[in-house]
């Protein structure tokens, strides 16, 4: 049996990779440590609460003293950071948790890692990041694992920021870490601030979807199990040192991932009550400050060095995603709750 220490995992991406680490796999045991923010919802993993193989810790990456203590409780072989601010609108409007969770929290983290080697243990850390370092492209191109760091957003420079501190602690202190970059993720348990389930919840409900700019940006999808595989394969196969980055094959402008998604909904839910479709609910909203353009991962390496490619195409994901909410209608209501409507009245009433 190997230990994992997951860090964040009561988010969207850490709770779908901690279910496959249980579900998939026999011989890992899994740590969560989550300070439970907007962001992280116990109910992701309710379905573990009594599994011998999970174990829920409470606080925060910034704690020394409590991942001192995890460390030297659980003696894990493998830490996975998920653990992040990791909304680019609201690192717009309050960048001050940014730099406290994804760069000093990730620093502190790696500190008591770095203490946790040198006491003479043997464990790899896996920092979770992502694509958004790298800037934005044009029309063309991709980017490699060897693309200049150009962070464009406060959020994307709080990962960057983090992503060079593990890059350097492998390089001076020499220990075993690992940098994944992936594009945007999309599945199961992700909030609704994010485009897919907000646009997805908001056509639910009959609401305006608000698309920015001209919707013509691109983002390149990468279903959220395709990302939890590429995860555990670079944790348990990779050398250290190494970056990869993990995207979807899966181009495509706002605005027609918004139609595809209120055609599915038509499709399964019939008109909306008044007739119309729900493309109608489209609505054009001022634009982000410095929204990137285009997005697009090259992941030639991961696939060459790990025989790792992802499994779910749009369409595919995109079915199985809708699937799921509709059927986690609960889910939706319940994280929906105040503080999410007064979110949203802050970030869209003046747009
Ligand atoms: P999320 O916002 O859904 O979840 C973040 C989790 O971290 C939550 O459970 C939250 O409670 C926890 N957390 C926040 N601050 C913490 C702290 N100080 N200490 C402990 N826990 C804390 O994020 P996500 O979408 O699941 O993303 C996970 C990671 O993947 C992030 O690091 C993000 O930068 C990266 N990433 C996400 C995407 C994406 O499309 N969602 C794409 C590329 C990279
Ligand atoms: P988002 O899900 O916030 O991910 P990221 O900013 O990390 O790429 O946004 C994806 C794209 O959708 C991005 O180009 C911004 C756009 N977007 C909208 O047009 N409307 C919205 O309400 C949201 C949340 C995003």
């Amino acid at each position: 049996m190997q230990t994992i220490l997951v860090t964040g995992g009561l988010g969207f991406i850490g709770s779908n990779f901690i279910r496959l680490l249980i579900d998939d796999f026999s011989d890992y045991q899994v740590i969560n440590l989550d300070a439970v923010t907007y962001a992280g919802n116990p109910e992701n993993l309710k379905d573990l609460e009594n599994d011998s193989r999970y174990t829920f810790a409470h606080g925060d990456i910034g704690d020394r003293k409590l991942i001192d203590e995890l460390l030297e409780k659980e003696r894990p072989d493998f830490i996975v950071n998920f653990a992040a601010e990791s909304h680019v609108d609201r690192s717009i409007t309050g960048p001050a948790a940014f730099i406290e969770t994804n760069i000093v929290g990730t620093f502190t983290e790696l500190e008591a890692f770095r203490a946790y080697c040198a006491a003479g243990n043997k464990c790899r850390f896996l920092q979770v990041s992502t694509d958004e370092v790298y800037g934005s492209l044009g029309a063309e191109g991709y980017f490699t694992e060897e693309t200049p760091y150009s962070p464009n957003s406060p959020y994307a420079a709080s990962k960057a920021s983090a992503d060079h501190l593990v890059r350097a602690y492998h390089h001076t202190y020499k220990l075993d870490t690992l940098i994944t970059n992936c594009s945007n993720n999309y599945g199961p348990y992700q909030f609704p601030e994010k485009l897919i389930p907000l646009m997805i919840s908001n056509a639910l409900e009959g609401r305006d979807l608000p698309v920015y700019g001209d919707g013509k940006n691109v983002r390149d999808w990468l279903y959220v199990e395709d990302h939890c595989r590429a995860l555990e394969l670079v944790l348990r196969a990779a050398n250290s040192g190494e970056t990869y980055n993990i995207g979807g094959h899966n181009e495509m402008e706002n605005i027609e991932l918004v139609r595809l998604l209120c055609r599915s909904l038509d499709r399964r839910l019939g008109p909306l009550p008044d007739g119309r479709s729900r493309q109608e609910l489209i609505t054009f909203v001022g634009d982000r400050q410095g929204h990137d353009q285009r997005y697009a991962i090259d992941a030639e390496k991961i696939k060459k060095d790990l025989d790792w490619e992802p499994q779910t195409d749009l369409a595919k994901g995109m079915e199985m995603t809708i699937d799921w909410y509709l059927d986690n209608q609960e889910w939706l209501n319940q994280v929906r709750d105040g503080s999410y409507r007064k979110y949203y009245q802050e970030m869209y009433n003046k747009r």
